[in-house]
Parts: structure tokens; C-alpha cells; sequence
């Protein structure tokens, strides 16, 4: 049998001192447990820098929550995104990510994520739609999103919506320090499944807060592996997408961005940025 290779994410400087939190770090290590590296666990300053950002990030959202409307354009929302983050300062991180075209993504109904802004697009009655902003600030990124209904919906894509952002809660309630980034999904899928629903598998949450897209990677289904340890100054998102049928879901040919259910039956999701702490997860998208 060949041994497993530890993966040795943590070090310490040749002839530096192991303070308490290093031995507390390479203990989890030494287990053969994923840890991260010392570049995830975030200064003050830099969590304070990310939490500006996330000022800004929340003040977009809160600009769409009054403006949101039926007969409104999905390309109005990006406009009114653009104006607002450049109005403070910052810049919203899709723009040219990757050659995304625009400044938020914008997912109606059965479309998951990464949904693109369009004139053409026009919010209708029953309509649920996904709000996904980030912003970067002094370098520093947040990233956030929220579900709206327009008008009077369905009671089964009311329970969806519902149902998506106590996933969020959940998700968040499950993450402790100095456990492990497997209890997210696995709390956040219980909590689907009792309901009925079933949980995206193919895109996940993230560490972010220098770039957009950092370790680790944050599934939201039981992936039955503990994932990467929790260490306090961790900063990363949650962000499950919850499906009404099935979890499996297809990238459109036209774009190479939207994602969309496999059965084109509704999906919902809510995304806040967070930061461990020696107590748990700190919200730092409100
Ligand atoms: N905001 C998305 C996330 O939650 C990422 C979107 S990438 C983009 O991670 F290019 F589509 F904006
Ligand atoms: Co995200």
C-alpha cells in the first residue's frame, strides 16, 4: 500500500519560533487533514479592507432591493450597478473578469448563476431573480447576492427562494473554527433534501478578499470529506444554488457563461462573504 502524501500547506520559517496557532495548525496537518496556507488567514487590515468593500457591495444591493421592478431591463440593473460602485470609488469585479461583459450577473427563474444583463430582458410577474454583485475596493474584494420576486409568485418558487437563503443560514451556522469546510455542505444539503429540493454540485463557494476567486473551494453538497480546515482570519463565501428538480445543471452554447438547470425548472441562490472568527462566521456583506 503506498502511503498517502501529506499535503503540507502550512510551514514555518526555518528557525522562527512555533507559536501556539502554528502547533495548533500543523497538529490538523500531521493528521493528514487539508490546511490552508498562511497566505488564506487574512491581517486585521486586510479584513477590515474587505469589510469596506463590503459597505459598498451592500449599498449596490440595497439599491437594487428599491429599484428592482416588473418591466424593468436586466441591463438597467447593470447600469445602475456600474453607476453606483464607480460612484464609490470602487469597481465592480465581473466587469472584463475573465471576459465577462458586464458588471453584475443577473439569473432569472431556471437560469443558476452568471446570468448576463440584456436589454432584451425584461423582469416579469412571478419572476425570481438572482442578484450577483462584487466589488473590489483599495484591492480589496466582496461578493454577495441576493434573491427578489417580482410581483406575486408561485408558493413552490416562494418556498424555493425561502428555502435557498435558510441554506445560506444554515451553511454559515455550521462552519466553526477549527472544524472543517465538509460541514458546510453537508448541513446546507440535509436542510435541501428535507424540503424536497436538491443542491447545485458543479460550481461552489470560495475564499476571496485579494482576488475574486482564492481557496478554498466551499461545496455545498455532502461531498463525505472534510474539505479544507477552518482556521480564524479565513475569509471566503457561501453561496448555495438550490434547484427545485434536479441538481445537474448545462452552460449555454451562446454565451459560455449562464448557467442553466439541466430540466429548466427554477433555481435560487444567496451569497454572503464571511470571516472566521475564534466564535464562528462574521457576516461581512451586510
Ligand atoms: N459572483 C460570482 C461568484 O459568486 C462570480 C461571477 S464571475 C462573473 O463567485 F464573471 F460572472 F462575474
Ligand atoms: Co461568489
Amino acid at each position: 500500500m503506498k502511503p498517502k502524501k501529506i499535503i503540507k500547506n502550512w510551514s514555518v520559517p526555518k528557525g522562527q519560533e512555533l507559536t501556539e496557532f502554528d502547533k495548533k495548525v500543523l497538529a490538523f496537518q500531521n493528521r493528514g487533514e487539508l490546511v490552508p496556507k498562511r497566505k488564506l488567514i487574512k491581517t486585521p487590515e486586510q479584513i477590515e479592507g474587505i469589510r469596506r468593500s463590503g459597505v459598498v457591495n451592500t449599498g449596490v444591493l440595497d439599491l437594487i432591493e428599491r429599484e428592482i421592478h416588473i418591466g424593468m431591463s436586466t441591463a438597467e440593473i447593470d447600469r445602475l450597478v456600474y453607476e453606483y460602485t464607480t460612484d464609490h470609488g470602487a469597481i465592480p469585479a465581473p466587469l472584463n473578469y475573465e471576459g465577462f461583459p458586464k458588471s453584475v450577473c443577473t439569473s432569472i427563474n431556471e437560469v443558476v448563476c452568471h446570468g448576463i444583463p440584456s436589454d432584451d430582458e425584461i423582469l416579469e410577474e412571478g419572476d425570481i431573480i438572482n442578484v450577483d454583485v462584487s466589488t473590489i475596493l483599495d484591492g480589496y474584494y466582496s461578493d454577495a447576492s441576493r434573491m427578489f420576486i417580482l410581483g406575486e409568485t408561485t408558493p413552490e418558487k416562494a418556498k424555493l427562494v425561502r428555502v435557498a437563503k435558510e441554506c445560506l443560514e444554515i451553511g454559515q451556522a455550521a462552519a466553526k473554527p477549527w472544524g472543517f469546510v465538509g460541514d458546510i455542505g453537508k448541513a446546507i444539503a440535509k436542510h435541501a433534501h428535507a424540503n424536497g429540493f436538491s443542491v447545485v454540485r458543479d460550481l461552489c463557494g470560495h475564499g476571496v478578499g485579494l482576488a475574486f476567486h482564492e481557496d478554498p473551494e466551499v461545496d455545498h453538497y455532502n461531498t463525505h470529506r472534510n474539505g479544507m480546515l477552518l482556521v480564524p482570519g479565513m475569509v471566503f463565501t457561501i453561496e448555495p444554488m438550490i434547484n427545485m428538480g434536479t441538481w445537474e445543471v448545462f452552460v449555454d452554447e451562446e454565451d459560455d457563461w449562464t448557467i442553466v438547470t439541466e430540466d429548466e425548472l427554477p433555481s435560487a441562490q444567496w451569497e454572503h462573504t464571511f470571516v472566521m472568527t475564534e466564535h464562528g462566521l462574521e457576516i461581512l456583506t451586510h
